[in-house]
């Protein structure tokens, strides 16, 4: 039998630097990788360095804001159990505007941990971002993310708006969070005199004018929340004096919250928020328990790779999420993620459902009981919704039944074999659910058909005695949205197909004392997203690849070299758009941007 040292050094290998179960003196909510001693780095940056998630410019970025409106400046820094910082929201007096940005602008300097922080208007979510992690000279970073969707809030007074980020600063961690949330409104509707023709390459995305709906009669032009935002929006989550997130500790651990919503509404879309920390922060690379059980390890990162955060109501499957793998920017290898952080980081996704079909269930005057759970989580994630509603202004009540609300089939299978500490383990899932109903209101009656697919495939292999790991994975969503007359005509549509694959390589050697090891690490990731709304079709591919080796010692990277290779590439839609970011050791080698349809880029 091996003994316990290589043990627990196994774990330390896919499910990064270490163990909080074991020897973080840290609370289990907050990451745990840092890094420190970076003199390779620190001696070539001097200055504070930008940090950077690769996104499309905004579509309406080219344009002058109408108004600004600086909400927040706040410093994080021992804010560990402390309620959310508040400041009180009214909009802009006399500005026009249909469309608005969140910018968050932040700062840190020292020594310290990623951490997880969200941004919240009256307890409905409107930001989940994570930090960089600072060095001794600095480092800074911006967001700016479209928040139109949220536009019946932000005409709304006297609103409370939330920050939280809890923070550890003591003799050790020195990294004070500095963060500063400022609102742009623009008025895209408006004629284009306030366009910057000056800068062509993001005039390109001048927003497209609204395409005309096919039916005149129906009231929004568009499923995108963000091109038809909804005209009232409730938010399902927790009280505040913790965040208004859902903190989810298990995969019995359902969250509900009953809601009433009005008899006028026409149509529903749930809109997810979830992140994943402690235990499951590498949920896709946690071997199943029997394996931590009869190689008798002390971690506490099991439960298998299949997580899937599952929508209720009234108890019943309404919709589902595999999230998109978020890696903060202490995982896996944190030399990854300087200057470029890992896709999602600043703006991780959120998850829309449809309830639409469902109307005819909610529009019965009772409150019904929304819920949250995830499928196989281990401690622990945070999950919220906001509930977006559209209203018939020209109705009291609208009258609603479901067609086809047939349970999802699903099914996951899992297979493993593992001899000591070798071993390959698989799973597979998948749901399929189909729903439709109608609505009837002023506008007429339409129908309103939802299918969704999803799938899922990982492989876990350990080899090596457990010293070289192999995570490789698999998630396919496609999901359509379509409504139809009475008379069956095709009056919206909407798929998008979205592919997230994920594989990591990983190996460790002992170092050159006892206390310390070298870990050599490769990287994929990808999301491809194909959109339709039946004319207009777009694609991203936003990938990265990144591999290097690092010293180890404790949490502490002592030392270590890596590489980045990311390329982003939008088509279609309203322009093309295609970035690819080279960057090594903490610094960016190479930046391409190209605005050329005909690019190879
Ligand atoms: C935040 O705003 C304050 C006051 O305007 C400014 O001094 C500070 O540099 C800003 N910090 C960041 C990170 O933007
Ligand atoms: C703003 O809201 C708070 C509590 O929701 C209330 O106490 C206060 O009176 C309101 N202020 C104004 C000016 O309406
Ligand atoms: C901010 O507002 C939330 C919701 O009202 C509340 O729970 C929390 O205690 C407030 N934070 C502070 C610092 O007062
Ligand atoms: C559909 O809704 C409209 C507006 O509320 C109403 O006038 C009409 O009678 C409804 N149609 C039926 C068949 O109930
Ligand atoms: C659209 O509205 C017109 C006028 O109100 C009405 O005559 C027509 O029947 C409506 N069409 C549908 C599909 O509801
Ligand atoms: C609405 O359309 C559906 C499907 O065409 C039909 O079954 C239903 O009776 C209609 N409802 C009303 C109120 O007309
Ligand atoms: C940077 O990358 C682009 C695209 O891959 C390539 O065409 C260009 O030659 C590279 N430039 C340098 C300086 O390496």
């Amino acid at each position: 039998m091996p003994s316990p040292a290589p043990l627990l050094l196994l774990l330390t290998v896919l499910l990064p630097l270490s163990t909080a179960a074991i020897t973080d003196p840290l609370p289990p909510h907050h990451h745990y990788r840092f890094t420190k001693n970076r003199l390779r780095l620190q001696t070539a940056a001097t200055q504070p360095q930008e940090h950077f998630e690769i996104t499309r410019p905004l579509p309406f970025s080219s344009l002058t804001p109408s108004c600004t409106l600086p909400i927040f400046s706040g410093k994080f820094g021992n804010t560990i159990g402390l309620p959310p910082s508040n400041a009180t929201y009214y909009p802009p007096a006399k500005c026009t505007w249909s469309n608005a940005v969140l910018h968050l602008s932040a700062a840190s300097a020292g020594y310290q941990y990623d951490r997880i922080a969200a941004v919240w208007l009256s307890g409905a979510e409107i930001l989940r971002t994570s930090t960089a992690e600072p060095t001794d000279n600095g480092v800074f970073w911006n967001v700016r993310k479209d928040v139109t969707r949220y536009s019946f809030l932000l005409r709304q007074s006297n609103l409370t708006l939330s920050i939280m980020l809890e923070n550890i600063v003591n003799d050790v961690f020195t990294g004070v969070y500095q963060v500063n949330l400022t609102f742009l409104y623009y008025d895209v509707n408006s004629n284009g005199a306030s366009f910057d023709d000056s800068n062509v390459a993001l005039s390109l995305f001048h927003p497209i004018p609204k395409s005309t709906p096919l039916n005149l009669n129906y009231t929004i032009s568009s499923l995108d929340l963000n091109e038809s935002p909804a005209d009232l929006i409730i938010p399902i989550s927790a009280t505040g004096d913790y965040g208004f997130w859902f903190r989810i500790e298990g995969e019995s651990d359902v969250r509900h919250e009953g809601i009433r919503i009005p008899l006028n509404t026409y149509r529903a879309v749930i809109e997810v928020y979830c992140s994943f920390h402690g235990n499951d922060e590498f949920w896709y690379s946690n071997p199943p328990d029997a394996y931590i059980g009869i190689n008798g390890l002390r971690t506490r990162r099991g439960h298998g790779t299949y997580r899937e955060v599952v929508v209720t109501l009234d108890d019943n499957v309404v919709g589902s999420a595999i999230p998109f793998p978020v890696i903060f920017t202490g995982g896996i290898n944190p030399l990854f993620w300087e200057p470029v952080v890992s896709i999602g980081a600043f703006d991780l996704p959120s998850y829309e459902v449809e309830l639409t079909p469902f109307l005819g269930i909610l529009l019965d005057g009772k409150t019904h009981k929304f819920g949250f759970a995830v499928t196989d989580g281990i401690a622990f994630w945070l999950v919220d919704a906001n509930l977006h509603l559209w209203i018939d202004k020209n109705v009291d009540k609208v009258q609603a039944r479901p067609v086809r609300l047939v349970n999802p089939s699903s099914c996951i299978k899992r297979e493993f074999t593992f001899q000591e500490l070798d071993g390959k383990f698989e799973v597979e899932g998948k749901r399929g659910s189909e729903f439709s109903g109608w609505v009837n209101s002023s506008a007429g009656n339409f129908t309103t058909y939802v299918s969704t697919k999803l799938e899922f495939e990982n492989t876990i292999q350990f080899r090596n005695n457990g010293k070289t790991k192999t995570v490789s994975q698999e998630v396919e969503v496609k999901n359509v949205v379509k409504i139809r007359s009475d008379t069956r005509m095709l009056i919206l549509s909407n798929s998008l197909e979205r592919k997230y694959p994920l594989s990591i390589t990983s190996s460790t050697q002992p170092g050159s004392t006892h206390d310390t090891y070298t870990a050599t690490t490769k990287l994929k990731h990808s999301i491809t997203e194909e959109k339709s709304d039946g004319r207009l079709k777009s694609t991203l591919v936003n990938s990265q690849k990144a591999e290097g080796w690092m010293v180890v010692q404790d949490h502490d990277v002592l030392s270590g070299s890596a590489s980045i290779y990311q390329r982003y590439s939008i088509r279609g839609g309203s322009g093309c758009y295609s970035r690819i970011v080279l960057a090594a050791d903490g610094f960016v080698t190479n930046d391409t941007t190209s605005i050329l349809c005909t690019s190879s880029l």
